[in-house]
């Protein structure tokens, strides 16, 4: 099925200058960028869309990191988006990340690495529109 999925480049990997190298191998995998945006969170905004996790202990780290500096927002396109997406970053914690994967590549914990992307289809349906209008998909 033909998916969308939403994807961030979180601060860290915007910081160390790994921006261009994820959105090329984005692109190299066949996945199409159909939305995209350089913006910083908040810590509401952050509130919002981890809604799932507030209240975790490794929340108020999370929120730290997330709104520390630049983070680039996508909307990816594909059969299967979700899940090749899922595949092309690897497990959230990169050691645990196959090799060649983005967050082997360029996470160095489970906090700061490197990217996002959703788990499924609800939460990408919420994930895209909380961030991304209608006029700002292609
Ligand atoms: P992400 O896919 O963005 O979804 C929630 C994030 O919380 C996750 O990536 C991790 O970066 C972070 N996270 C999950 N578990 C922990 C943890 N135990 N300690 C710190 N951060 C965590």
């Amino acid at each position: 099925t033909l998916e969308r999925t939403f994807a961030i480049v979180k601060p860290d990997a915007v910081k160390d200058g790994h921006m261009g190298e994820i959105l090329t191998a984005i692109e190299q995998s066949g996945l199409k960028i159909v939305g995209l945006k350089l913006t910083r969170l908040t810590p509401a905004i952050c509130q919002g869309f981890y809604h799932e996790h507030v209240g975790k202990g490794f929340y108020a780290e999370l929120e730290a990191f997330m709104t520390e500096g630049p983070v680039a927002i996508m909307v990816l396109e594909g059969e299967n988006a979700i899940l090749r997406w899922r595949d092309l970053m690897g497990a959230t914690n990169p050691a645990n990340a196959a090799e060649g994967t983005l967050r082997k590549r360029f996470g160095a914990s489970i906090g700061r690495n490197a990217t996002h992307g959703s788990d499924k289809p609800e939460s990408a349906r919420f994930e895209v529109g909380y961030f991304f209008n209608a006029f700002e998909q292609f």
